[in-house]
């Protein structure tokens, strides 16, 4: 098993979004989270990337916990150390990318791994060429993502996510600006890359893509 979440529970201004949710993803598991609008698909994924705290749960990687239930029923966040050793076990791949407009495509991939000290300048620079590589952006790497069509900018943003050889990866509706033909191109893209052990969840209004490209799939109706 790579991610283990169990008991995951979140409220907003009073209203229960996800209730006691438990969800497991192992090793090259592609799993496809689909579901009405406002269900809490997208909170559940910022949940597991600490951009949002559950109220209750337990979540964890490959032995690294991001936050665990306590006796008294109350949820703790784990020390800054473990929690930064978790978040460098999972990457996310925004809906809008969210890439840094005032930095290169290089300079996207690398700027993470340098600030946390992970990498070197050099060791960043090399990784991020294999990955641009792979993702067909190599001769970009001194664009500015303005320049880049929407697809180059996704696959910016994917290569960016991948730079430190996350355990999980998190696609949020990957597939919303493409037409078919570079769905498919980004399916067969997530495919390659779960097939080196990566986990994946995605979240897709996109029911043929997920039934195309994803190993399971399950439905944000059973949050609540
Ligand atoms: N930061 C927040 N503060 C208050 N309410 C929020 C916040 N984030 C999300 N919500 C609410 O939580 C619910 C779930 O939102 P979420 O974005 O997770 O849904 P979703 O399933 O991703 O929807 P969509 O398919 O439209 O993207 C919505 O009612 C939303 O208004
Ligand atoms: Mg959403």
């Amino acid at each position: 098993m790579l991610m283990e979440a169990k008991g995951i529970t979140k409220t907003f201004n009073k209203v229960k979004i996800i209730n006691s949710f438990d969800f497991t993803i192992s090793r090259g598991e592609i799993i496809s989270l689909v579901g009405e609008s406002g269900t809490g698909k997208t909170t559940f994924m910022r949940l597991l990337n600490e951009l949002e705290k559950v109220d209750a749960g337990t979540i964890s990687i490959t032995g690294d916990f991001l936050c665990r239930m306590t006796e008294k029923k109350t949820v703790h966040y784990s020390s800054a150390k473990e929690r930064n050793q978790y978040s460098n076990k999972i990457g996310m791949v925004f809906q809008d990318y969210q890439l840094f407009p005032n930095l290169t495509v290089l300079q996207n991939c690398v700027e993470a791994p340098i600030q946390k000290k992970i990498m070197t300048v050099k060791e960043a620079k090399i990784k991020a060429g294999k990955l641009l590589k792979q993702m067909n952006l190599l001769e970009k790497k001194e664009s500015y993502p303005k320049t880049l069509s929407g697809g180059q900018q996704q696959r910016v943003a994917i290569a960016r996510a991948m730079m430190l050889s996350p355990e999980i990866l998190c696609f949020d509706e990957p597939t919303s600006a493409l037409d078919r033909q570079s769905s498919n191109g980004v399916g067969k893209m997530i495919q390659d890359i779960a097939a080196t052990g990566t986990g994946i969840l995605i979240v897709t209004h996109d029911i043929e893509f997920a039934d195309e490209f994803s190993s399971r799939s399950i439905s944000s109706d059973t949050f609540i």
